[in-house]
Order: structure tokens, then sequence, then C-alpha cells
């Protein structure tokens, strides 16, 4: 395949793609086409961790007039919370794209639902985190391209080290090193950091800045207020929040976690009703892949427009 892409100067200069890991994302769905590809700007908008139907629902109630409001070329998700606040299906994942969402990203409840397994291997739109071992089911990066395929965005996955128990994940300093190495061709890339402390996903940030387009946190379903670029021209958000119900602790019911934490006694932590908002980022690049704009997305549910005024969806 040749590609245009942006050198150093900013003009474009043709190169052979001889990557054949990026091309077996390119052939399954997103087939490029046997042309010439121009590197250029890219507009995209990453929602956080969708928590349940209300995540869902108010994702499928904002998704297309947010991507009119933002000209975006390509919308992104972390859907780790789908399945009834755990995990995901490949029927809830058919949903999301339907609603219109590009690519789907999950953290460390990929494994939550094993009906979801062959989808991870299959489709080139799904991805686990980049840093589980390499027999773990699924991978850990895509080439996302938008609807007439003229512009590309490598986007991956990792999980965070601090606090994250029970979870088998190598660096993500490494990871991501790797990831780029095998992708020397792309010059528009997001990293999505899944992690609990904000200084683990702020240090991957710098660490990067200036050799990928955007790091982005997710997992603590919290959204943050530091939005920014940083100087090397990488756009940095540490948590993206959740597209859930609010009135809550992290999606599930508070007074089942409150008996939770208080008593010891076990409960059910049902995914809550109220409050439901989307939240996430939108991200523009120039052609060289740097960042120029980042903001915060923040959209409340509207409980009498559809589809919460409908029974079923
Ligand atoms: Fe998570
Ligand atoms: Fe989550």
């Amino acid at each position: 395949m040749v590609t245009l892409h942006s050198n150093e100067s900013g003009s474009f200069s043709p190169k052979i793609d001889t990557n054949t890991h990026s091309l077996s994302f390119l052939a399954v769905r997103h087939v490029a086409p046997a042309s010439l590809i121009l590197v250029m700007s890219l507009r995209f908008i990453m929602l956080g961790d969708i928590v349940g139907k209300p995540g869902r629902r108010v994702v499928q109630q904002h998704i297309g007039a947010l991507r009119r409001e933002y000209e975006a070329d390509l919308v992104i998700a972390n859907g780790e919370n789908v399945a009834g606040g755990s995990g995901m299906t490949t029927q809830l994942f058919n949903k999301l794209i339907k609603y219109g969402i590009d690519g789907v990203t999950l953290g460390d409840h990929v494994y939550r639902q094993r009906d979801i397994y062959p989808a991870l291997d299959a489709a080139p739109n799904l991805i686990r985190p980049a840093n589980f071992p390499e027999q773990a089911v699924g991978r850990g990066a895509m080439v996302l391209h938008n609807e007439d395929e003229s512009k590309s965005l490598l986007t991956m996955i990792v999980l965070g080290r601090i606090y994250m128990p029970g979870q088998k994940a190598d660096d993500p300093f490494v990871t991501i090193q790797r990831i780029l190495d095998a992708h020397p061709d792309h010059t528009h890339t997001f990293v999505e950091v899944h992690a609990e402390t904000t200084a683990e996903k702020a240090a991957i940030a710098h660490y990067f800045d200036g050799r990928v387009s955007a790091v982005l946190g997710s997992h603590t379903h919290i959204p943050t207020a530091d939005a920014k670029i940083l100087p090397g021209g990488t756009a940095f958000l540490t948590d993206l929040g959740m597209c859930g119900p609010y009135d809550s602790v992290l999606g599930r019911r508070k007074d089942r976690v409150v008996q939770f934490m208080s008593t010891a006694m076990p409960a059910a932590f049902d995914v809550a009703e109220d409050d439901i908002r989307l939240c996430g980022a939108f991200v523009e690049l120039d052609d060289s892949g740097r960042a120029i704009h980042i903001e915060r997305i923040e959209r409340a549910a509207d409980p009498d427009r559809a589809p919460f005024s409908q029974t079923n969806d």
C-alpha cells in the first residue's frame, strides 16, 4: 500500500507501508483502497466507560448530535461496563457500533463475559489492554479509519499497574513504545491509559509527550478538569469520567455500596439509574498528528426523549 505521510517540514512525501501488522487490521472491515491515502488533520471524540443500560442509552441519545457539532471523524468509547455494569457481550458491542461508535476499547473488565471472546479476536474495531500477555484473547491496538478512509488513527489501551489488583499487566511504557515501533508510519496516535491513579496517567502522558497525539485516562469513572496540551503537543486528560448514572458510587447503586462498605455485609452492586450523563473528550489533531485542541464533553440525559422515553431499544 502506498501512503502519503507528513515529513518534518510539514510537506507530504510518499512511503511504502510494509507493516503487515497494521495491514491485517485493515483487511477485515476498514479496508483501505489500494490508492493514495492523505494523512491530514483529524478530529475525534473519546467517551469514558459506558456503564450499563443508562450509559448505553445516553450515548445513543447524544452521539449523532455530538458527531455533527464537533465534525468528528471518529467516535471511540470504552465499553468495559456495558453488560450490566461489568464486561461486554457481542450483542451489546453490535448495538454500540449501530449507534455510530467507530471503535470500542475494554479495560480490566474485558474478560467478564465469555460471550465477547470470539469478537475480541475477530472484530478489527474492538481492543483489550495491550499490556496483557501475548496469549490473552484479543489484541491491544487497532487502526481506525474515518468514513471515506482518508484518515486513520492508531488507537491502543493500556492498563496501569498501581492499585490494580489481580491484573497481569506488563509495563505500560514499554508496551506503548513497542506498538509505536511496530507502526512507524502512523502520525496520528491515541493512547487510552486505563488506570487507578492520577500520577501514573500523568507520568505516561509526559513520557510520551510529543511522541503520541493524545493520552486520555479512564477507569475511575470520575471526570477530571485538567484537559490540556502538553509542551510537546500531546493532548492529555487524566480521566474521561463515565457515561452512566452519576447519582451513584461509580455507577452502582449508592445504597448498596454504602451498605457493603459500612457493614462489610455483601450486597448486589446493581447499576444505578439517576443523574445520567455522558462524559468524554474532543481532540483535534493537525496534519502532523500534533494536538491543537482538547476539551471535555459532558451532556446530561434527557429522560423525555428517546431512547429513555421508549420501553425497548
Ligand atoms: Fe476499569
Ligand atoms: Fe470502568
